[in-house]
């Protein structure tokens, strides 16, 4: 059953009333611009048609009461004893809630089922769907103005500051800011937003690689310290304020390590924005070389890749449909991202995940997914 209809039905069977409000808050793919979003860069990122529902309704106090269907527990909280009790799909909840407060809102109780169809730990930002809609259900229950890239910021610092995970702006700013039909692109330093739309002909299809890596976290927060002393190095807030060219005439001065991670950063910004170029004129071919170069800069330079996704994406990169593809997320693991000619992505499906499993063993996921728009909030009684 879609989780929109299974969210529902529960609610209605728990509490033998239908609920006031669903909540929808999708999951994302980004199609170029990784780890570019800590350094104030450009990314652009897709919601996907994945994403979290919550249905619900508010309660007169400070009480939040969840059932989750993917989790099959239940749990509740009270907003004036709020703490933190290890991992755990609440933590999300609880973080979004804790940020809201402290931004000065006085948030009011609610009841609600919570279910979703991202899949979990894959680099689809499973967690930032479950952000975004535990926001809108804060939202609509306390009455407070939607502001989309205010609610990704709430969303972000719960993740950064509760769960502890010291993510970018990216995943919570599409999760709140998609557009349908659209890729975004996103300033990550104004948050300034700029839909464009996919070639004409192509479809973007979700490779999931059937790994995941336990340790993302630590190796993700290695990655930010090494950026940020590159941007020491430099004497600037933030990596993007250091052209290529003054790299280039850097380069010798930097240990090697740092220099592999600042070329990176700097060039993959640079194809972000020729990215978007390419979108506008509708060349697809021009897209799917950026794709590809921002792997390698990934695999070779920022060394984020896997066996796993590497095998993925060049049996994806060597199939005539196939414009383009890429690593997608933080790596390590999970899943990577095709851009493909719409009139031969079956094919393109079965030719790809047949030569993996061949390569690898491993039976991989093959995602057709369309742009989506971002979270939302139907009043249902
Ligand atoms: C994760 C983080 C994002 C971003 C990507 C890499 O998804 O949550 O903020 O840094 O990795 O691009």
């Amino acid at each position: 059953m879609e989780p929109s209809r299974a969210v529902l039905n529960s609610f209605q069977d728990r509490y033998a009333a239908p609920p006031r409000f669903l909540a929808h808050a999708p999951g994302r793919v980004n199609l170029i611009g990784e780890h570019t979003d800590y350094s104030d860069g450009f990314v652009l990122p897709m919601a996907i048609d994945r994403a979290v529902w919550i249905a619900f309704t508010p309660l007169p106090g400070r009480t939040v009461e969840v059932l989750s269907l993917d989790f099959n527990e239940r749990l509740a909280f009270d907003l004036d004893t709020l703490k933190k009790d290890g991992p755990g799909w609440v933590e999300y909840i609880k973080g979004v809630a804790w940020a809201l407060e402290q931004a000065g809102h006085s948030l009011g109780g609610w009841r609600g089922v919570v279910a979703g169809n991202v899949p979990v730990g894959a680099g689809l930002s499973s967690s930032a769907a479950l952000e975004l809609a535990a926001a809108r259900a804060f939202a609509s229950s306390s009455g407070l103005e939607w502001d989309a890239p205010k609610m990704a910021l709430i969303g972000q610092q719960a993740e950064n500051e509760w769960v502890g995970m010291r993510c970018g702006i990216m995943d919570q700013m599409i999760s709140a800011c998609g557009v349908q039909g659209h890729a975004v692109l996103i300033d990550c330093r104004s948050l300034h937003c700029q839909p464009a739309p996919l070639p004409a002909g192509t479809v973007v299809v979700v490779m999931d690689t059937a790994t995941r890596r336990e340790l993302v976290g630590s190796a993700y927060n290695e990655r930010r310290e090494q950026i940020e002393a590159a941007a020491r190095y430099f004497g600037v807030v933030a990596l993007r304020d250091v052209t290529r060219m003054r790299l280039e005439n850097y380069l010798h001065d930097l240990d090697d390590l740092t220099g592999k991670r600042a070329h990176h950063v700097i060039t993959e910004n640079q194809r972000v924005l020729e990215a978007v170029q390419a979108m506008q004129a509708g060349d697809a071919g021009a897209f799917g070389r950026l794709m590809n170069e921002s792997h390698a800069s990934l695999r070779d330079d920022f060394e984020v890749s896997s066996l796993a996704l590497d095998a993925i994406v060049e049996c994806a990169q060597g199939h005539p449909a196939c414009y383009g593809a890429r690593m997608t997320g933080a790596g390590f693991g999970g899943c990577a991202v095709a851009l493909v000619r719409a009139d031969a992505v079956d094919r393109f499906s079965a030719d790809v995940a047949r030569q993996y499993t061949e390569r690898t063993g491993l039976e991989p996921q093959m995602i057709i997914c369309r742009a989506s728009a971002g979270a939302s909030v139907s009043v249902l009684t």
